[in-house]
């Protein structure tokens, strides 16, 4: 279904800010169709035929059915065309720029439908008509809440003809626009309560205001006007959000009833929001409380890789000792993930803060004067799950483990050296680019057979855990420097909830 801005302008001579005028207007009708109880309709002309001949047509721009009563049309109006002579009292209303009603046949009901024709004005030219469209056979609304919405809906009315509605900042409303639903109270051109709506009462209850509402201003009953000043003071709607602490939340929009400038009163519309605001709370804690525990997680990751340093420090061995050394970087690898969860709202980490810590922390532990590498980053891998980033985490530790120790093997190096470490994300998988300028792949190398428990890791974490592919290369330097290539590819999963998807 096209949008009206699209409708307006493929199909009419509308200009812009007009068009921007009924954009608003349809923003903020729901209001309208429920105070009412009638169904809206937008019509914009699409002007005569080329030739001049024959019927105006109009086209339905905009439709909204009452929150309050029956819809009369089942089908959907949108982008149909009608001429003047299905139509006449909207063509009469375009022409006269004023206020008419009348009856008009519905085919779809076969009776008469009550139509009102208001002019929908902008710096005095009629660019639209807005009908309010009701069965004929229903609208004696006789109770008092009936009476005075209609009458209240027939002062926005005028305002539509004068210009004055919709009123033009309420960009804020979004499509969120409160409805009367929720609970309206009428106030009189001194600010005082003229009726409150049964729904009305009731929020106020729940804010512990109770006895006689009518004939008192808002702060008679101890609730806050900085809403209702604003709306009879500059004539533009206003909000406010009056709180019984901790346990009701009721949320009023005031919007000013304009006559030629003056505000004659207002229309203040309450809405409960105390359970979207107890949820608001909620999330928030909840969120606090995940973040808490990625940061105790990484302090008992801290505190394991601490003691293995202990025992590491008092073993003889250097082979025990270096492998103990790595296991405390695979843990400290993990806790790097933990911590940025800590510091994050939500499930997913910025790849690049985990990598350049990961690359500090192995160029403390393996760079010395005797081994002069330089490790650089390029590139960016940006947000992943949390999940994958633990597991390319410790991936991205072995490589750079394995480039250190085996590539630059102590004593081999005397020229400075260097690792890249290239990073990609194209929206579909995440590349990985590790490249030295080392020694090279021993003779006959075989990333399959090879069963040192590094790459082991490397195989099942890449392929496995996160179903990527990895490859490693002989690089393009000379016979004495070769250098190793190590690339991975991994898929980013659509639906991070699917297995099959990964
Ligand atoms: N960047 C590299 N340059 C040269 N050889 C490498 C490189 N990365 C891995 N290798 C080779 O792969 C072997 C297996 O590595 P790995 O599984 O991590 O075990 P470990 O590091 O304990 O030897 C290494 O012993 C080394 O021969
Ligand atoms: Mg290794």
């Amino acid at each position: 279904m096209a949008g009206i801005a699209d409708l307006a302008r493929i199909h009419t001579p509308l200009r812009a800010p007009d068009v921007d005028h009924l954009i608003g207007l349809v923003g903020s009708w729901g209001l309208l169709a429920d105070l009412c109880f009638s169904d809206l309709m937008l019509f914009a002309s699409m002007g005569h035929p080329a030739d001049g001949e024959g019927a105006e047509r109009f086209l339905v721009l905009s439709q909204v059915r009452p929150t309050t009563g029956q819809t009369l049309y089942k089908t959907d109006w949108i982008g149909r065309v009608v001429t003047d002579h299905e139509r006449p009292l909207v063509a009469r209303c375009m022409s006269l720029g004023e206020i008419i009603s009348g009856e008009v046949p519905n085919q779809e009901l076969r009776e008469l439908v009550r139509v009102l024709c208001i002019p929908v004005r902008r710096d005095g030219r009629t660019v639209a008509v807005l009908t309010r469209e009701a069965a004929s056979s229903v609208g004696r609304h006789t109770g008092e809440l009936e009476r005075t919405y209609v009458e209240v809906f027939h002062r926005f009315a005028r305002m539509i003809a004068t210009g004055e509605f919709p009123f033009r900042t309420l960009d804020e409303w979004e499509g969120d626009a409160p409805r009367v639903g929720d609970g309206a109270l009428l106030l009189d051109g001194t600010g005082r309560i003229e009726f409150a709506s049964p729904n009305a009462i009731s929020a106020l209850h729940r804010l512990g205001v109770h006895g006689q509402l009518e004939g008192n201003l808002l702060g008679e009953l101890g609730l806050p006007e900085s809403a209702v000043r604003s709306a009879f003071g500059r004539g533009v709607p206003a909000y406010d959000e009056m709180e019984r602490p901790g346990e009701v939340t009721v949320s009023m929009w005031c919007l000013p009833l304009l006559e030629h400038g003056t505000t004659t009163g207002a229309l203040a519309l309450l809405h409960d929001i105390s359970e979207v605001r107890r949820r608001d709370r909620l999330l928030l804690s909840k969120d606090a409380t995940i973040r808490e525990i990625h940061h105790r997680v990484k302090n008992n990751l801290q505190t394991i890789s601490s003691l293995l340093r202990l025992q590491a420090r008092r073993l003889e061995a250097p082979e025990a000792k270096a492998a103990l050394e790595e296991s405390v970087r695979r843990i400290r690898s993990i806790a790097l993930v933990h911590e940025t969860l800590s510091l994050e709202a939500g499930d997913d980490v910025p790849f690049l803060e985990i990598v350049r810590p990961l690359v500090r922390m192995v160029e403390e532990g393996l760079v010395s004067p005797e081994r002069p590498v330089s490790v650089t980053v390029v590139g960016d891998a940006g947000k992943l799950p949390a999940t994958m980033a633990t597991s390319l985490s410790v991936v991205l530790t072995e490589l750079l483990q394995n480039a250190m120790d085996h590539a630059f093997p102590l004593g081999s190096v005397h020229e400075p050296s260097h690792v890249e470490l290239r990073l990609g994300n194209d929206g579909r998988s995440v590349t990985v680019l590790l490249r030295d300028d080392g020694v090279g792949l021993p003779e006959g190398f075989d990333l399959e057979a090879s069963t040192g428990l590094g790459l082991s890791i490397v195989r099942t974490l890449v392929t496995t855990e996160l179903g990527g592919t990895i490859s490693m290369r002989r690089g393009r330097g000379d016979a004495t420097r070769p250098g190793t290539v190590v690339e991975l590819v991994v898929p980013l999963s659509e639906d991070p909830l699917d297995p099959l998807a990964r």
